[in-house]
């Protein structure tokens, strides 16, 4: 018999209007470890809605998301982020003034004292880099 997988994540009857639009209505959905899904649908179904309203972007207007066993109620993407729930949107959303391991490390910057450890940051970001053997140099602005 297969072992029971645990679940990681629970979706309960989440609903999101944008005034008149329904962009999800009684969404169900459940994620446990080692899985991976691919969410489809036409443009407008509300995949980003979802994930949004996942990843603490958006507010919904009903239903439960119960994360690693306890019910969660994201207001912030930091709170999402800190619980484990890491999102990388389809939309391009880099900043092109910042440098590449700033893009890299935004919004998951760890400081001790205020003080950020760059030389550990560029070498994870190079460990990164390497793994698609991308070749620019990290430290310079991610503008094209
Ligand atoms: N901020 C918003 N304000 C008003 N309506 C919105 C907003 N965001 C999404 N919508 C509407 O909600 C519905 C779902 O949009 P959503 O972006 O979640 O779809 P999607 O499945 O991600 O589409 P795509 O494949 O184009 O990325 C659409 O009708 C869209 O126009
Ligand atoms: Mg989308």
């Amino acid at each position: 018999m297969a072992a029971k997988v645990l679940e990681i994540l629970r979706v309960e009857g989440i609903s999101k209007r944008y005034g008149g639009v329904h962009a999800l209505e009684q969404v169900d959905f459940d994620l446990h470890y080692g899985e991976v899904h691919a969410l489809v649908g036409e443009n407008g179904a509300g995949k980003s809605t979802l994930i949004k309203v996942l990843g603490g972007i958006t507010p919904r207007n009903e239903g439960r998301i119960v994360f690693e066993g306890a019910e969660v109620n994201f207001s912030r993407p930091v709170e999402a982020l800190h619980a484990g729930i890491a999102i990388i949107h389809q939309e391009l959303s880099m900043m092109p003034s910042l440098t590449v391991i700033e893009n890299m490390f935004m919004g998951r910057m760890q400081n001790r004292l205020g003080i950020v450890n760059w030389g550990d940051l560029e070498r994870r970001t190079r460990q990164s880099m390497a793994l698609i053997d991308l070749n620019v140099d990290p430290t310079r602005e991610s503008r094209i």
